[in-house]
């Protein structure tokens, strides 16, 4: 979609947590909108699945400092929905419950926080562009123009990444397992030292749990549409 002349070309920051709905609303609004999507949410899954590869996670939580290693030559990139890590497709790979399990313990450490959120701040650098995450609005854009939160009750959230493995095919977890795991998830990245997941006070808290996808996006598209407008 073309960006039209006149318009501010804004950041969108969209935080909350695990499976609340924020890569699919962000994914459509960018469409919507004509500008880029970034899943950081992504970045962490991929040094999350570089140290499981080089089978150095134990040696990293021995000594977390060593992780520094794996970010020397690293390079994460985006090309439409797909995700390349060091120029390969890891976009199926990065989803991996084994990589779900482990990502919070690697987006707890400090060098990896500092080396992505410089990556994300380049990426958004020409700005007119929709970043998920956990801390893009209080760390990586705190003067992003519109912060939404999204949140969502941990059964719902569980029941939609049922249904998101459901139609992938292959093993399908217990739900109740998969609940206690998103609230896991949720509490460690509430409770980590940098950059915890937090709603910024400026951020706009949308409950997704009785919303369809159409009309939390509708939502922040209006809000969107009317900064981009200079109205809000
Ligand atoms: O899709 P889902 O909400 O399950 O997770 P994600 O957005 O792919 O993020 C996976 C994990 O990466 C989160 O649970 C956080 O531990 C971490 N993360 C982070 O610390 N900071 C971000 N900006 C994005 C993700």
């Amino acid at each position: 979609m073309k960006q039209e002349i006149g318009k501010k070309r804004i950041i969108i920051a969209i935080d909350g947590p695990a499976a609340s709905g924020k890569s699919t609303t962000a994914r459509r609004l960018a469409r919507q909108l004509g500008y880029t999507y970034i899943d950081t949410g992504a970045m962490y899954r991929s040094v999350t699945l570089k140290a499981l590869q080089k089978g150095v996670l134990e040696d990293v939580r021995r000594s977390p400092e060593s992780v520094s290693a794996l970010l020397d030559d690293i390079t994460i990139s985006f090309d439409g929905d797909l995700v390349f890590l060091d120029g390969r497709d890891v976009t199926a790979e990065i989803r991996d419950n084994r990589v779900s399990r482990e990502v919070s313990f690697i987006s707890s450490l400090k060098p990896v926080r500092e080396r992505l959120r410089e990556m994300q701040q380049e990426l958004g650098r020409q700005r007119a562009v929709v970043m998920d995450g956990r801390d893009i609005g209080t760390v990586v854009f705190p003067d992003a123009e519109l912060k939404i939160f999204l949140v969502a009750e941990p059964r719902e959230r569980a029941k939609r990444r049922y249904a998101e493995l459901l139609a992938k095919g292959g093993e399908l977890p217990d739900i109740d397992l998969l609940e206690d795991e998103i609230k896991e998830r949720d509490r460690a990245d509430a409770e980590r030292e940098h950059a915890p997941l937090k709603k910024h006070p400026e951020a706009v808290e949308i409950d997704t749990s009785e919303l369809t996808i159409e009309r939390q996006v509708e939502m922040v598209y209006n809000l969107a549409l009317e900064i981009e407008k200079g109205s809000r």
